[in-house]
């Protein structure tokens, strides 16, 4: 982004209101939708709005910035990385790939999801050093064993537990877009797909995106009636503290809950032996009623003290925000939606131009309060 040229992106609104444009109505939002009347999702974002960051001035900002940051025994050159997201191929062929390819390359670690629609051993070739892998605790024991070993056996080195998905969410646009699984295509559906032809397009050149993880697992010849079951069930299920444990015991490297908001929950984690915990409600999309994450995260860090990794994610939608959550005692943060809404709204260029606008501002918003160092 260079001083005189235009910026490649201006903001995570603009790439959203881009993403609109371009992407079909239902599977924009799938995306962008929540839980219920929607209230979790803006409160998440509020939180970081109505949140300061107090400038300190004259504190010699020629100093070099420095953003990188330690969490669970690696360096990272940026605090933020990319959450995971099932179905992300939906929102723009390739973006699994895409996120992957950009995190790595910006030193920034990159979450596979259980119900993503690139193979998890694809997505840890194309980032290395950057890929997690995230696991639904689903209902068939011998699938969640299975891709343990998966994740184990592709070289994966940070398994993150999802929580939050005791039973899938309800999303009233996906119920007003008739949006389930299986998919029914209806005459508005079609129609919806034939005006965004770009995205149509691009979905014929690499295919329609499937459960890149899950697929295996069907019958050969199953009815798409049995697969959707499959994946529901897959994406939800029996996780209690009991099957942690023996996750624990089973996944002998870093291991994360993800999904978390109440500080017994998290005291209840460190017992156990879990490594960090990312203060999430899933991006809204689970329980209208939760907590923003920012003041979870607040509380949570003011009961448990300094010392256990604490990341968060939900609402953060600026470089701003990154500090703030810093501020508010994060370790690390995830951002979900801004990936997808920049890769729909550029292509893959999207993903790299996300990365540098965001590290872009977190630098900005250093230098504005007098802060060097992370
Ligand atoms: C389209 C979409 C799919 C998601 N799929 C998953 C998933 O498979 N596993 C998971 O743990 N979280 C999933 N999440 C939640 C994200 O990991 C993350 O918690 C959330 O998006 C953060 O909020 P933000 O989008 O406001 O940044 C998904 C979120 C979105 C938007």
């Amino acid at each position: 982004m260079g001083l005189f040229g235009p910026p490649a992106l201006i903001s995570v609104d603009d790439s959203r209101a881009r993403a609109k444009r371009r992407v079909p109505k239902f599977a924009f939002d799938f995306i962008d939708g929540g839980a219920g009347a929607e209230n979790g999702l803006r409160r998440n974002s509020s939180a970081f709005q109505n949140e300061l960051l107090q400038p300190f001035a004259l504190e010699n900002t020629d100093r070099e910035i420095v953003t990188k940051r330690r969490f669970l025994d690696q360096d990272w050159q940026l605090p933020f990385g990319v959450a995971p997201m099932g179905l992300a191929g939906l929102a723009w062929a390739g973006m699994d790939q895409h996120l992957a390819a950009a995190a790595e390359k910006f030193g920034a670690p990159y979450v596979a999801s259980t119900p993503s629609t690139a193979a998890l051993e694809d997505l840890k070739t194309i980032a290395p050093n950057s890929g997690w892998f995230q696991l639904y605790v689903g209902r068939s024991e011998e699938i969640v064993q299975d891709l343990i070993l998966r994740a184990e056996t592709a070289g994966y080195d940070t398994l993150v537990v999802t929580a939050d998905v005791p039973r899938p969410g309800k999303r009233r646009r996906d119920l007003r877009n008739k949006f389930g699984l299986p998919l029914k295509i209806g005459p508005r559906m079609i129609a919806d797909v034939l005006t965004h032809p770009q995205w149509a397009l691009n979905l014929l050149k690499t295919g329609v995106p499937g459960f890149a993880n899950l697929a295996q697992y069907a019958d050969p010849g199953a009815s798409t009636a049995s697969l959707a079951e499959l994946m529901a069930s897959q994406s939800s299920g029996r996780l209690d503290w009991d099957l942690l444990q023996k996750i624990r015991q089973r996944w002998r490297k870093k291991l994360i809950l993800k999904g978390i908001s109440a500080a017994e929950n998290v005291a209840k984690a460190m017992e156990i032996g879990v490594d960090a915990v990312i203060v999430s409600n899933h991006g809204g999309r689970q329980l209208d009623g939760a907590p923003a994450t920012l003041h979870a995260l607040k509380e949570i860090r003011s009961q448990i003290g300094d010392a256990y990794p604490l990341a968060v994610d939900g609402g953060v939608r600026s470089g701003e925000d990154i500090l703030k959550a810093c501020n508010a005692g994060a370790d690390f943060v995830f951002l979900g939606r801004p990936f997808l809404y920049a890769v729909a709204a550029q292509g893959p260029q999207g993903a790299d131009n996300v990365f540098a606008m965001l590290k872009d501002e977190l630098v900005n918003a250093m230098v504005q309060t007098g802060r060097p160092i992370l």
